[in-house]
């Protein structure tokens, strides 16, 4: 897609990365965004080597400052965008009874606060490019917990479904703008993120970074009067419930 520009958080690695590298062959001009600089400039220096357009840009997506630089940052050099992919996330376990607040509030401030932050950061861009070609794209990457709540996972559930939540009220704010907004919900992704269970479910054995990346191309192709509000990504095995 020459001349269209998408922004990925949490593109340093994992899903965020996969769905850069599948935008940026795609031909969208990429901003790709994560918190750690050094890891960060490693991936985007993989993405330009593959011959990707990517400006890179830290941010902390815990602090509302670096959330609207970062949206500034990428308006400046593209001066549009067509694809949100609002990805970056964290997950702590830990039962209820002893999980202390920091971690509450970290998930909280990542998983949540910033998708909404960005989001309405982003609306004026999107809104733009959902009148050009009427198909402009919002990805929030949630969970298959933010669907079903699991123990030991109280506090990154409760995000993931304030993600779908977020995600269907921005759907009825901006659909007939152009602008269609997608919940992801996925199962174990062979990411760093499930390094801790890799003695359990071998990784080959989840669904893959580049299976995600796909969900969003799918999105990407279908026409405006196509919505598609939420996708869930599961394992054979994983039991499938009422939505
Ligand atoms: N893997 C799974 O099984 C799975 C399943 C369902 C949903 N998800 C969701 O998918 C998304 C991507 O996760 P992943 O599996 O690809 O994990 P990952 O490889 O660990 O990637 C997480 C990304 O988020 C970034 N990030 C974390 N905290 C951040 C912060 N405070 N500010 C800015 N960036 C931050 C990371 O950058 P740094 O490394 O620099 O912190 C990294 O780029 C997350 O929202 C996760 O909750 C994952």
């Amino acid at each position: 897609m020459e001349g269209r520009a998408a922004l990925v958080t949490g593109g340093s690695s994992g899903i965020g990365l996969a769905i850069a590298r599948a935008l940026g062959q795609d031909g969208y001009g990429l901003t790709v965004s994560a918190r750690r600089p050094e890891k960060l400039e490693e991936a985007v220096e993989e993405l330009r080597g593959e011959g990707l357009e990517v400006e890179s840009v830290p941010a902390n997506m815990a602090k509302e400052e670096e959330i609207l630089a970062l949206v500034e940052r990428h308006r400046e050099r593209w001066g549009r965008m067509d694809v949100l992919i609002n990805n970056a996330g964290v997950g702590i376990g830990g039962e209820i009874a002893e999980h202390p607040t920091k971690r509450l509030d970290m998930q909280l401030d990542v998983n949540l606060r910033a998708v909404y932050i960005t989001l309405r950061e982003s609306i004026p861009m999107l809104k733009e490019a959902g009148a050009e070609h009427g198909k402009a794209l919002v990805v929030n990457t949630s969970s298959i917990a933010g669907k079903f709540g699991q123990p030991w996972l109280a506090a990154y559930a409760a995000t993931k479904a304030g993600v779908v939540g977020l995600s269907q009220a921005a759907h009825g704010e901006l659909s007939s703008d152009g602008i269609q907004v997608t919940a992801f919900c996925p199962a174990f992704v062979a990411t760093p993120m499930t390094d801790w269970t890799a003695d359990s479910v071998p990784k080959e054995e989840m669904i893959q970074p580049e299976d995600i990346a796909e969900g969003v191309r799918f999105l990407l192709r279908t026409s405006p009067a196509c919505i598609v509000p939420e996708i869930q990504f599961i394992r054979p095995g994983d039991l499938m419930r009422a939505t």
